[in-house]
């Protein structure tokens, strides 16, 4: 078992953050990651928009139910799904900007945009795109930690052989 593994085990939600910007190399590598990212059929049919401006991070967060972690954070990475693409791949994308971000020290939290319409239009999508999920990011503030929501389901629970 490598340090690789612990890393996805251990990755968890996070969202205090010390308020100040993301250094442009940690912010560039995060990004790297995402554009690595396998997608169906390669077809790779996601923009990311990266949100730092205050103003329009706070707009952001008028978008969705729970969206404290945007308003905290340095930058939040707003997932837009092109015409044809999958939500699939955007699950892949924001797990690989969230383990990418925590190699490097950078917390996250995965954010739902409940009023996509409304964060399509602040972000100047167009009627094909959509944008349903965000990342938040900042470097962890001191003392922070994830919410105590519980654990996970027992393996009996989840995992079912040849049939449910
Ligand atoms: C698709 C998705 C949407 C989420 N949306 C939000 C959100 O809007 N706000 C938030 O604070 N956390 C959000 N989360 C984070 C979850 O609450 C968190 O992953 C879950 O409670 C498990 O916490 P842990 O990963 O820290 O163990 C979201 C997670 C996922 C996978």
């Amino acid at each position: 078992m490598n340090d690789n593994y612990q890393s996805i085990i251990d990755l968890r939600a996070i969202r205090d953050y010390e308020q100040v910007p993301l250094r442009e190399a940690d912010l560039d590598a995060i990004l790297h990651a995402a554009r690595w990212t396998g997608s169906s059929k390669n077809l790779q049919n996601w923009a990311f928009i990266v949100v730092q401006d205050e103003d329009q991070l706070a707009k952001l967060a008028e978008c969705g139910d729970y969206t404290v972690p945007v308003e905290n954070s340095a930058a939040t990475i707003v997932l837009v799904v092109e015409p044809d693409g999958y939500v699939f791949d955007s699950g892949r994308v924001a797990q690989n900007i969230m383990l990418a971000a925590d190699a490097i020290g950078v917390a996250s939290c995965p954010i739902t945009l409940h009023r996509d319409q409304d964060a399509a239009s602040l972000l100047g999508l167009t009627a094909d795109q959509s944008c349903r999920f965000a990342v938040a990011l900042g470097y962890p503030a001191d003392g922070a930690s994830a919410k105590k929501f519980g654990g996970r389901k027992t393996m009996t629970e989840l995992v079912h052989w040849e049939q449910y």
